[in-house]
């Protein structure tokens, strides 16, 4: 019997003879001269199943491939071998919680199901525009009264009830325990110094017009970001770092640097001293600047940092910075892995899960390839990998989350894990065979009429999803 494993391992060989499984105990061990997330899964007639893993990590990839092949064959299992190691070390997913706050068990349920696809980064997307999610007890406001909004008027998501929430520092912590017993690490993000209205709702003093704005109800690009010239916004930022430090042992954090409208830098004498005094000629380059200061002082606490691509226009930017691609910049970023840069892709049009499988069908997630044209070999080599994001505007519930995410994930498991990118029909066996961890987990994910729309409901979909975006209410 041919096994149909998601991801696609990098090789399996059959032999003769099967071996039934009793539930008998799998015996594991570690080889250092392995891969860290490389394993060798055994199955033999006369030895039963073994599993050697270059970590502990990748004996948990081996025992989750292992659980697949049994649930297919009702545990008349092929014997087999099957030596198997990523393509990528990145592979994410990220939720944003600001616009949707979602519980401790509702993430864990993702998660468990995402590790088992063998993604080993959740990407925590805790700040924002519409509220702030982290508990930091040195700038409390930031938690109670920047987690707070007046209501939600998201396209099809429309209430005038409060909207609030935060994670305690034990809540928080009780998910990086259950991320790492999953070998999935927390890439927690703080996204500065736009989309901020949160963070300058609970402390004004550190925007350059020092006034109060409302926690944001609608989306979009505010201009009351950080002021990049006030020294006292670096002491907050570093406030919040530290304890989100002592909470998240990642060694990768992401500090946003995505949609900055610098327009209030261009009227703020704070801003334009900073300037002057470092002798940048330009916005971008404060801009740049600005994320410096804030990745050495991370990089100081032994971190490597990830910003989105928006963040590149100065020139100046740290090169030791990831760069996270997702929208536009597509020759910039061919250039920037040419060069030696490390980048992470996040397609828009392939991965950003917010969107409708009419705009977004799991056949073209499933073609998404992480290497643009043009990257050399060294470029390629700085691909890290991929992270499909899930933005939550748009989302109204924990089951229309999961229904966004699942099975598209899928694809992107495969994609960043490597080996099964050209056969559609083995794909569709597969993720029907994984179904049962979506089961396990009470994940309610899109049935199979909705994966790849036929044209005219893509038309359809996509120009109800536009119509419905369009801002209705207008917000200082
Ligand atoms: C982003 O989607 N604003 C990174
Ligand atoms: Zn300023």
């Amino acid at each position: 019997m041919i096994t149909e494993i998601i991801p696609t391992p990098k090789k399996t060989s059959y032999f003769q003879r099967e071996y039934i499984y009793n539930g008998e105990t799998v015996r594991t061990s570690l080889d250092i001269l392995l891969g860290e997330e490389e394993y060798i899964l055994e199955i033999t007639f006369e030895d039963g199943i073994t599993i050697i893993g270059g970590s502990e990590r990748a004996v948990y990839y081996g025992e989750c491939t292992l659980e697949q092949i049994i649930k297919q064959t009702n545990g008349r299992l092929p014997a087999m071998k099957i030596e198997d190691e990523p393509k990528f070390a990145y592979r994410g997913f990220m939720i944003d919680c600001s616009r949707h706050f979602f519980s401790v068990d509702e993430l864990k349920a993702i998660i468990d199901t995402m590790s088992r696809l063998k993604f080993n980064k959740f990407h925590w997307h805790l700040s924002d525009d519409q509220g702030f999610r982290m508990e930091i007890r040195a700038l409390p406001k930031l938690h109670t009264e920047g987690s707070v909004r007046k209501g939600s008027n998201f396209g099809s998501v429309r209430s005038k009830s409060k909207y609030s929430g935060y994670y305690t520092r034990e809540q928080m912590k009780e998910i990086v325990k259950f991320c790492s017993e999953h070998y999935v690490d927390v890439v927690p993000e703080l996204d500065i110094p736009g989309h901020c209205s949160a963070i300058v709702h609970a402390y004004p003093e550190i925007s350059c017009r020092g006034r109060k704005v409302a926690v944001k109800t609608t989306q979009g690009i505010f201009k009351d970001i950080l002021c990049a010239g006030n020294e006292k916004t670096y002491e907050y930022i570093y406030k919040i770092l530290d304890e989100m430090c002592a909470i998240f042992p990642s060694d990768t954090f992401h500090i946003g640097g995505d949609e900055v409208p610098t327009e209030n830098w261009t009227h703020c004498s704070e801003c334009k001293n900073m300037m002057r005094e470092n002798r940048l000629e330009t916005y971008d380059e404060l801009q740049a600047f600005m994320m410096n200061k804030v990745i050495t002082y991370l990089e100081r606490k032994g971190k490597k940092v990830i910003c989105w691509n928006d963040a590149v226009k100065g020139d100046n930017l740290k090169k030791t910075v990831i760069v996270q691609r997702w929208l536009d910049r597509k020759n910039q970023t061919v250039e920037w892995a040419n060069e030696g840069r490390k980048v992470l892709m996040s397609d828009f049009y392939h991965t950003y899960f917010d969107y409708p499988y009419e705009m977004t069908p799991l056949k073209k997630v499933y073609k998404f390839r992480p290497y643009l044209s043009n990257m050399d070999l060294r470029g390629r080599e700085n691909v890290i990998g991929m992270e499909c994001c899930l933005w939550t505007e748009h989302i109204s519930s924990n089951s229309h989350l999961e229904y966004m995410l699942f099975p598209r994930a899928c694809a992107v498991a495969e994609n960043s894990w490597g080996y099964g990118r050209s056969n559609w029909r083995s794909f569709l066996k597969k993720v029907n065979n994984f179904k049962y961890v979506f089961r396990q987990n009470r994940i309610h994910f899109a049935p199979r009429r909705d994966w790849n729309p036929l044209p005219l409901r893509r038309l359809f979909g996509t120009l109800k999803f536009l119509y419905k975006i369009k801002p209705r209410v207008k917000e200082n």
